[in-house]
């Protein structure tokens, strides 16, 4: 029973307050638990959470200022956090092998072959696999506009799987993340990342907000308060009983990692959630709003546009990326928006008739995936707020020739040992190989080439869009990103500087699927 659009009022995940001040770092607990939630109407729809909801709770802090995050893992599985966009010592950055026990998990010595352990598990045919008509092979949305080059990819056991991995850091029942937090404000988000199950994991509600602020951008005059909004956009499917369709090999996700053969390009829902709730609405004041935009999908694409009754696109007035602000505002009509990226955009409803309506559409859909959401514009009223012309003077302005190093990744469909997968410079993830080694200080220029839609994430740095097939980056490439969208056939160079701390961290591609399926990398600062 799908409600019908724009009846749902629009959830916004509550804030979590600190349980203390310990050495100058607030102190935040999460608990990792089952819930459930009334996502259609009627039915529940068992989750699992940060703290009892999805989106888990908004954590909000300031720029420089430490907070401990402790997480209690009371789920039937080991899990991971990350915290996306953070710049975060290794330790606490949520390593896929730095595994959170849950009780009565047996110990790594007692499990010689976790996870994937051999090949035989995924000896899978085409067909026959009975899948609901919600869940949609994916890659790009449901335009039509990509399809996977090469063979089907067929999930792999990741060589060195799991705690077979001897620079993992297991924890039993709870593990304190540590983030300093010396970083550009920005929306990052904090999201499971366990070693071959991150997919499956973010999909049944291991997903949150965390916002860093500082004065500076709080001097600015933004749009604030009740009109600055999160927008927390992910697809899911649902069965009839009202539980996530996912198609795992093995839906306990203890053991068996992967899905069905026909989802190796990624899993589609045919919902459009945002902020956990069915194409909601929000009533809005005639007046700018800042929102604050994240693709939390594991592997729909969207294309967005603010449409009003009479089909007129309004500005989406782009004032921040990935890893914070913009030096000067770029207006958009359509914000194409890969998963894990975020964008912070003002849009100004005091054009719109009162009474009237703005839908958030996403062109790349199709029936119901083409709305998202809607703002009901409710009353005039006094607006203060500004879009300043200059937004930030902070930006690394690194250029070619400060690049000690170029290097080059292929992202693209191809043989895993045993049949296919996801490869990133045709080799899938091995915890136990250090695919880059790069000196903290050191300036960088990466080509990233692609076969299909791939949102390729570094942890750890900020980077910058250089080119893309060696034209101009896009317009939406501005600023301080994280996660970078190479659409089929391209190859974008990024510029970053290794910059933070020492230790092993990740790259990999956001498609959440490719990422379980080998589309991940070490990178191992010294
Ligand atoms: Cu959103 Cu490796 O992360
Ligand atoms: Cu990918």
């Amino acid at each position: 029973p799908l409600p019908p659009p724009f009846q749902v009022p629009l959830p916004i995940p509550a804030v979590l307050k600190p349980v203390g001040t310990y050495g100058g770092a607030d102190r935040y607990e999460i608990v990792q638990r089952e819930a459930s939630a009334e996502i259609l109407p009627g039915v529940r729809t068992p989750l699992w959470t940060y703290d009892g909801t999805f989106p888990g709770p908004t954590i909000e802090s300031r720029r420089g200022r430490p907070i401990t995050v402790s997480h209690r893992n009371e789920l039937p599985v080991p899990t991971v956090v990350h915290l996306h966009g953070g710049r975060t010592p290794a330790a606490s950055d949520g390593y896929p092998t730095d595994l959170v026990l849950p009780a009565g998990w047996p110990d790594a010595s007692q499990q010689a072959h976790p996870g994937m352990g051999g090949s035989q598990h995924h000896a899978m045919r085409y067909g026959g696999t009975g899948d609901s008509h919600a869940m949609r092979r994916g890659g790009m949305g449901d335009s039509g506009a990509m399809e996977h080059g090469g063979p089907a990819p067929r999930p792999q056991p990741a060589p060195g799987h799991g705690m077979s991995d001897p620079r993992a850091v297991v924890s039993r029942l709870t593990r304190d993340y540590t983030f300093p937090l010396d970083q550009r404000p920005t929306l990052l988000w904090y999201h499971d990342h366990r070693m071959d199950f991150t997919a499956p994991a973010i999909w049944r509600g291991l997903a949150g907000l965390h916002l860093v602020r500082d004065d500076a951008e709080d001097a600015l005059g933004l749009p604030a308060g009740p009109r600055e909004l999160p927008l927390m956009i992910a697809d899911r499917a649902f069965a009839a009983d009202g539980s996530l369709a996912y198609p795992s090999l093995d839906p306990t996700l203890r053991e068996r990692p992967g899905v069905r053969e026909p989802y190796l390009a990624g899993v589609l829902g045919d919902v459009i959630l945002v902020n956990g709730a069915p194409w909601p609405v929000h009533e809005v004041d005639a007046a700018r709003y800042r929102l604050r935009i994240l693709n939390a999908s594991n592997a729909r694409h969207y294309e967005l546009e603010a449409v009003t009754d009479d089909g007129r696109r309004l500005d989406l007035v782009q004032i921040g990326a990935d890893q914070g602000l913009l030096a000067a505002p770029v207006t958009h009509k359509l914000l194409p928006i890969a998963p894990a990226e975020r964008y912070d955009v003002v849009v100004d409803f005091s054009g719109v008739p009162i009474g009237g309506r703005v839908r958030l559409v996403n062109r790349l859909g199709s029936g119901r995936t083409r709305d998202v959401m809607a703002f009901r514009v409710a009353r005039r009223a006094a607006d203060d707020s500004r879009v300043p012309g200059t937004l930030s003077t902070d930006l690394p302005d690194w250029r070619r020739s400060d690049a000690v190093r170029v290097r080059e990744f292929a992202f693209r469909a191809g043989q895993m040992h045993a049949g296919h997968g996801w490869l990133i410079g045709g080799l899938p993830f091995d915890p136990a190989r250090t695919d880059v080694t790069a000196r903290l200080g050191d300036v960088e220029v990466w080509r990233l080439v692609a076969d299909v839609h791939h949102p390729v994430h570094l942890h750890l740095v900020g980077f910058r869009v250089l080119s893309r097939s060696g034209r101009p980056p896009l317009p939406h490439d501005a600023g301080l990103k994280d996660t970078v969208s190479l659409r089929p056939g391209e190859g974008v160079e990024i510029i970053t500087r290794f910059d933070g701390y020492r230790g092993r961290y990740l790259f990999h591609c956001h498609n959440a699927e490719h990422e379980d399926m080998g589309m991940m990398a070490n990178l191992e600062i010294v």
